[in-house]
């Protein structure tokens, strides 16, 4: 059976197409992209690249024509929930009229339960799927770790302090390429169908784990220094980030440090073995 990976051009999609092209061959797979040219390099290895929009469903109709699996990765369209959530409904609407047999979705951790304002959505769109009657597997993804863990850190090396105001709370937070690396699993082995995985690290980590693996890594010391969410808010303004961005971010750490993402599931290390540890994805984010 074919499988389509839609949203193929992004982070997640490419790290998940090239694991599926390591399991199974270039023409078992179809990538769906919105522009084919950036799917170029999966042309290149024999991939069938076809020409596919969330907005516009008779493109999704001719995407996932043949029917196969479905790898639905989640909207990037991160300024407009209403859109995404239509975008979603498109991509559901298409993957039942064309006769897709299994979705693997690209959810977030505890999506029915969470408080995350941004869990609403993907709580939609879980309920969407199992609406459409088509087997699923809800990849119930937390956050990636590079969304802390990512070049800005070396501010934090350079200054000598880790600002944030998480100063507590465990997080969960699992590397991209080990969530892209779950779903190609899910796709490549059987008995996923109507399962529900929370997508997590097997282990928290803290902020002052982290300051100590900077200081570690860079070799200058680095120290956690707690911040309220609106002082935070503020640094990221400072940062070039637009004032209602950076209270959106202030408020979600907040609600971090409260918890939020404190538990973890051993479902990711079942479908890929061992996890990428946060040393690792430190020194790849100050390299
Ligand atoms: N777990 C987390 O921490 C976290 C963080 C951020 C986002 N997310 C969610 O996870 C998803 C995947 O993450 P990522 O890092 O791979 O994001 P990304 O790099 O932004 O990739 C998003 C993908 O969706 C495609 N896309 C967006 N709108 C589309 C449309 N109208 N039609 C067709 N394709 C469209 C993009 O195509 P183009 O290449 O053409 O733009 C891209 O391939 C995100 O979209 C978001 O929903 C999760």
């Amino acid at each position: 059976m074919r499988i389509i990976v839609i949203g193929v051009t992004g982070q997640l999609g490419r790290i998940a197409a090239e694991t599926l092209l390591e399991k199974v061959p270039a023409d078992r797979l179809i990538a769906v992209a919105r522009n084919v040219e950036k799917a170029a390099w999966l042309a290149e290895k024999g991939v069938e690249v076809r020409h596919g929009d969330y907005n516009d469903l008779a493109s999704l109709l001719k995407a996932f024509e043949g029917g196969g699996k479905l790898l639905f990765v989640s909207s990037s369209e991160a300024s407009d929930e209403t859109l995404r959530a239509l975008q979603h409904a498109t991509v559901t609407r298409a993957a039942k009229m064309s006769g897709i047999t299994h979705i693997a979705y690209t959810s977030i951790f505890r999506a029915q339960e969470s408080r995350l304002a941004l869990s609403l959505l993907h709580r939609t769109t879980e309920n969407m799927i199992r609406l459409s009657g088509i087997p699923y597997t809800f990849l119930r993804n937390t956050f990636y770790t590079e969304v802390f863990v990512n070049e800005s850190l070396r501010q934090a090396v350079e200054s000598g302090a880790l600002v944030t105001p998480i100063a507590t709370a465990g997080l969960n937070t699992a590397s991209r390429a080990d969530m892209a690396k779950a779903a190609a699993a899910v796709l490549t082995s059987d008995g996923h169908e109507n399962r529900i995985y929370e997508i997590t690290a097997p282990k928290l980590w803290t902020m002052k784990e982290l300051a100590q693996i900077l200081s570690d890594v860079s070799g200058k010391p680095v120290v956690l220094k707690p911040a309220t969410a609106a002082e935070y808010a503020k640094i990221l303004v400072g940062w070039g980030m637009p004032e209602p961005a950076a209270a959106m971010f202030a408020a979600l750490y907040a609600q971090l440090d409260e918890g939020e993402f404190a538990q973890t599931s051993d479902d990711l290390t079942r479908l890929i073995g061992e996890t990428t540890p946060l040393e690792a994805v430190v020194k790849r984010a100050l390299a």
